[in-house]
């Protein structure tokens, strides 16, 4: 009997004491972050708002977090920053808005928290997106080419539509859908290249 009760406790003090130290204390240490706000108001991070919102949940349900990650490691950690994806490693305030943060553990393809400085044009992401063999011959990234509407007729063209490289059959141009939009909105937004005092090395 006393076993039983004794075996009890220790279940209890296992779950308790990782609930403490996963969730409780972490919650308590990180609730105080705060953006940065620069003179002009301008203020690092900031939140996402329309497009870019929708696109993150674009991101999540797509799953490119298989095989994506949005943190750069400091310096003697691996070789993030010598790659070129940050200029700075990723610190726990550059996720305030993060909900749920999609940091990744899959590296299957490069790190992406800074893809919206490393590769601003939104006509790049279309392609990539659109079919990946076009922008980064030999890609193993899957098309998410129903993210886009294909034009065979100039009729359909609107200002949105991005010329598709010759060699693509009778599709001319590609135009982002809603989702597509979105999800490029929100990539070319991924930038932590804002200086933080905690974020030196
Ligand atoms: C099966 C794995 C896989 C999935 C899923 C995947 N990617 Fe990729 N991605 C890659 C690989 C590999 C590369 C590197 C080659 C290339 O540029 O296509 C890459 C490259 C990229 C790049 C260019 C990065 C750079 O530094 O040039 C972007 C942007 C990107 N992916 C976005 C996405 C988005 C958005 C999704 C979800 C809609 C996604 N990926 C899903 C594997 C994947």
């Amino acid at each position: 009997m006393n076993r039983t009760l004794l075996l009890i406790l220790g279940i209890f003090l296992t779950i308790a004491s990782s609930v403490t130290g996963l969730v409780i204390i972490p919650n308590w240490q990180f609730q105080e972050l705060k953006p940065v706000v620069k003179n002009e108001g301008q203020q690092f991070p900031a939140p996402y708002e329309g497009e870019a919102a929708q696109g993150r949940r674009v991101y999540i349900d797509q799953g490119c977090i298989y095989c994506h990650t949005q943190q750069v490691r400091m310096k003697g950690y691996g070789a993030d920053i010598r790659r070129g994806w940050g200029t700075r490693r990723s610190v726990p305030r550059d996720y305030i808005y993060d909900r749920p943060h999609q940091l990744g553990t899959m590296r299957t393809g490069p790190d992406l928290a800074n893809i919206g400085g490393r590769q601003p044009s939104s006509e790049w992401h279309a392609l990539h997106l659109y079919n990946p063999q076009i922008t980064s011959p030999g890609s193993v990234m899957p098309r998410f080419d129903y993210l886009f509407t294909e034009v065979t007729e100039p009729s359909q063209l609107t200002n949105l539509a991005v010329k598709v490289p010759v060699g693509s059959g009778r599709v001319t141009h590609i135009i982002p859908t809603e989702r597509g939009q979105s999800l490029i909105s929100y990539l070319t937004r991924l930038n932590q290249s804002y200086p933080f005092p905690e974020a030196n090395q």
